[in-house]
């Protein structure tokens, strides 16, 4: 859905925010919850596009999903299709998922190439070896992906990179294939753990998740659950990084301290005053913000991709040069040029960022390139003087619940047409 966000910046954002559960979470455990024919019942489901996509991926295969008031529930008894239409895998990446869920729950799947954000090369070669390691027949063709599983064995799997999809994907085959499976080299995500939870109260047997063992032991059947979501990491960094940005304060309700580390280290490094009490997190932004020496996006537990972009509006006010090393994924600077406009000096060179401050910004005419850099954007404008209008075409609305609302509450002037 195309949307203009229109933003009066320059104000001091303060207040409370409750953050949503996390997107990142929901996908695989949606897919996930398709291998018990039972019920289940899945809580704290922010209301995305990204969660309404998978909605649709879960009816297109036979099961019925209902979505009231934060709670998914998705009976899969029914489900009687291995074919995912290529208009619902295009519209999200992580449909990957499904893959591994839909060849065990029918016995073999068919899906084409996955689409989601422009963050340039998105090859799912891990996926397909983990899964033939699996003993999963897997092969594509024509921009197709189709599995069987009629040989599939329990087997050491061990992942070249630790993809947080493919990490997912193996688990959601290993889970029902008789005898003991190894994943090393496996991703360290929380919204892994929350995964393997999930399994593991529906009844599967899987030690070792958060680390990068996580050993498997099939079972052949897994019951319907109800389960809570956790809270989303990137919303939590996102709403910290507006309060940095507009010089605010800001209360977070719903938040993992644990999860948040890499991100509450940098912020305090920057000056930032971060405090947790439970749940509740709190940011309070200092008088002048200290650069950042490098930031190096890396697997969990190291600085997650997913915040670097918005990191970037309160360090184009840092007091010296801030560098960003991107080392994920190839293309998450694409709104450098737009934060120029906006009177940012940043230079990019391959995966770095070099950031010069400290630089006011001005209101200007910008277009969100990805769902971070949307948000990014955002943030540039809520700190810039004058009006700024951001074009999106519906990245935003894919990782964030309420978030005009959200923003409009901590006293910010933002508009939607
Ligand atoms: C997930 C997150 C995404 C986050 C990313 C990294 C979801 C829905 N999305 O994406 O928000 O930015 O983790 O934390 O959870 N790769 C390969 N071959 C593969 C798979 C991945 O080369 O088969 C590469 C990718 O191109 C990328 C890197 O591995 O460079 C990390 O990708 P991966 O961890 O798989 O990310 P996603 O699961 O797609």
């Amino acid at each position: 859905m195309f949307l203009k966000y229109i933003v009066k910046g320059d104000r001091e954002l303060c207040g409370s925010v409750r953050i949503q559960g996390a997107k990142n979470s929901v996908l695989p455990i949606l897919a996930a919850s398709i291998l018990s024919n039972d019920k289940c019942e899945i809580h704290d489901c922010p209301d995305l596009s990204d969660v309404r996509y998978t909605m649709e991926i879960l009816e297109a295969i036979g099961c019925s999903a209902a979505y009231e008031n934060g709670t998914v529930t998705v009976d899969s008894s029914s489900a009687f299709n291995c074919e995912i239409p290529p208009h619902l895998m295009r519209q999200l990446r992580s449909s990957i998922v499904f893959l591994g869920a839909v060849t065990m729950k029918m016995g073999k799947a068919r899906m084409s190439m996955p689409g989601g954000c422009p963050l340039g090369a998105r090859p799912i070669d891990l996926h397909l070896k983990a899964l033939k390691a699996l003993g999963i027949k897997a092969r594509e063709e024509a921009g197709f992906i189709e599995t069987d599983a009629s040989d599939a064995k329990c087997a050491h799997v061990h992942l070249a990179f630790p993809s947080v999809g493919a990490t997912e994907n193996t688990i959601l085959a290993a889970v029902k294939i008789k005898g003991e499976s190894l994943i090393t080299n496996a991703a360290r995500e929380p919204e892994i753990v929350d995964l393997c939870n999930f399994l593991n109260a529906m009844g599967a047997h899987i030690t070792g998740s958060g680390t990068g063992t996580i050993h498997i032991e099939g079972v052949a059947s897994l019951k319907g659950i109800n389960y809570r979501i956790i809270p989303d990491r990137i919303a939590a960094a996102t709403y910290m990084c507006i309060a940095m940005a507009t010089g605010g304060e800001i209360e977070l309700e719903n938040v993992k301290r644990d999860h948040l580390t890499a991100i509450t280290n940098e912020l305090r490094d920057e000056g930032a005053r971060v405090e947790f009490f439970g749940e509740r997190g709190y940011i309070r932004a200092p008088g002048k913000i200290k650069s950042a020496a490098m930031i190096k996006t890396m697997p969990y537990p190291g600085f997650p991709t997913d915040a670097q972009s918005v990191f970037m509006p309160h360090l184009i006010k840092g007091d010296s040069t801030s560098v960003i090393v991107e080392n994920i994924f190839e293309n998450r600077f694409k709104i450098v040029p737009d934060l120029n406009l906006m009177g940012a000096d940043i230079v990019t060179e391959g995966r770095s960022a070099i950031i010069r401050g400290p630089r006011q910004l001005s209101g200007a005419h910008v277009v969100a390139p990805d769902l971070r850099g949307g948000a990014a954007l955002l943030i540039a404008a809520l700190s810039a003087k004058g009006e700024s209008v951001i074009e999106d075409e519906g990245h935003i609305a894919r990782g964030y619940e309420n978030l005009v609302e959200n923003i409009r509450s901590l006293g910010a002037d933002i508009r939607c047409e």
